[in-house]
């Protein structure tokens, strides 16, 4: 994985986590009392800076730093308070209150804090499925891929003339990002520090579901293209869902199916397809046209579209590709047709350190689970998956 973990295990986290939570409560009660409005359907956060809670997860210095400067920020509450109820140790304690705020090493503002945006804290809804990645994969076509690229990579005739190269959009980039930045930057543009222009704003011409959808087809197009580059991605994604039939002829979809393994297989009709396992609940997808007999199955262009571009590929190159999804929802490993048995080199994101020393008993697809479980994908505070 590309990125890493990003935060320490232990106290580190947990620091993390209270910061992270204690500005998105302070949002969610400033507005729920009127002092801050609703902006793109949620809260807004009404400050010009907020915590750089990514830059305090690289640098275990100054957090642990941060960490002091709570509890003494909270031992000079408690003084000053004190001290104003009992008049006679007043004096001791707000003396003591002024000379610990000039003791106290506190680390610089400039390094804690950094500049927001009004939906700085705001997310992405929780549910998406193929439909929406193919409308955000069209919608990038249509308004972006003339700087961007159609592969992300920012080399385009027209980029070049810009005042400023665009960033490749593959890769660790927008995992990076706060969903909620994202999508004030590509509302809104962005803008080089003299003012000038350096993306136009698309606000007039998206939606705030379009947006939303847009920044869930980069995160797909970006993981397809570094797979081909790289063999792996720069972080998990979520199956997108889609509907499926199973035997009794009722509808159900991929997120019904939480807390199962599930295989996805894209139909080859010339291809031998391995046998269902009971190990994983499998749903066959039809390619229009080919009926191939299953248990299972789904007849989508949508999960064409969108598998294909997690898998770095075009959709007509998708037969015979399978995808298995762990317990909790997550994309974990991919084989393309041809490969022979399942293993641990199908996994799409692995923990940067291997200690955890998987058994090697079992055939190649039992390993693959047993480090499917053993490096369970935890998102970090501030939003970013990876396998721990
Ligand atoms: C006119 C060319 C142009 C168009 C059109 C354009 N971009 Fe950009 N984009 C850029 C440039 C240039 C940058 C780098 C700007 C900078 O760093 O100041 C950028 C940066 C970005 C970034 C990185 C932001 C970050 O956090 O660093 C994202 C994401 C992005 N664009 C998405 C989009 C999307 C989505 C669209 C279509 C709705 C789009 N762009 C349309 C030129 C463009």
């Amino acid at each position: 994985m590309g990125l890493g973990n990003p935060a320490d295990p232990g106290v580190s986290n947990i620091v993390l986590g209270l910061l992270e939570a204690a500005q998105a409560d302070l949002v969610s009660a400033l507005f729920a009392l009127g002092f801050t409005p609703a902006t793109s359907g949620q809260a807004q956060w009404p400050f010009a800076q907020r915590i750089a809670v990514e830059t305090l997860a690289m640098d275990a210095g100054l957090l642990r730093l941060v960490a002091w400067s709570c509890a003494a920020a909270t031992v000079i509450a408690v003084m000053v308070t004190i001290g104003a109820i009992k008049s006679r140790l007043r004096w001791q304690l707000w003396f003591a209150s002024i000379a610990l705020v000039g003791a106290f090493p506190w680390p610089s503002s400039s390094l804690v804090l950094t500049e927001s945006v009004p939906t700085s804290f705001q997310r992405a809804p929780a549910h998406f499925d193929v439909d929406s990645i193919g409308h955000g994969l069209a919608l990038y076509e249509a308004h972006c891929a003339t700087c961007h690229a159609a592969d992300g990579s920012g080399e385009t005739p027209l980029a070049a003339r810009l005042p400023v190269w665009p960033p490749r959009l593959s890769g660790a980039l927008l995992w990076r990002r706060r969903e909620g930045e994202t999508f004030w930057r590509i509302r809104n543009g962005m803008h080089s520090r003299s003012g000038v222009m350096t993306m136009p704003g698309s606000a007039d011409a998206l939606s705030d579901s379009d947006t939303w959808d847009l920044i869930r087809a980069l995160r797909v197009l970006g993981a397809g293209e570094e797979l081909r580059r790289e063999g792996v991605w720069p972080s998990p994604v979520l199956a997108p869902d889609f509907e499926f039939h199973c035997g009794d002829g009722r509808a159900k979809s991929i997120s019904d199916w939480r807390g199962q393994r599930i295989r996805i297989v894209f139909a080859n009709p010339l291809l031998a397809q391995r046998a269902e396992d009971p190990r994983l609940a499998t749903v066959l997808v039809q390619t229009p046209g080919a009926v191939t007999r299953a248990q299972c199955s789904a007849t989508s262009t949508a999960a064409l579209v969108a598998y294909a571009s997690l898998a770095g590929i075009a959709p007509s190159q998708l037969s015979g590709t399978e995808f298995i999804i762990d317990r909790a929802g997550w994309i974990r490993a991919l084989a393309r047709p041809g490969t022979g048995q399942w293993s641990e080199s199908n996994l799409l994101c692995r923990a940067t350190d291997d200690r955890k020393g998987v058994a090697a008993s079992g055939d190649g697809l039992d390993q693959l689970i047993r480090r499917m479980d053993a490096e369970p994908i935890t998102v970090s505070t501030f939003g970013v998956p990876h396998p721990s």
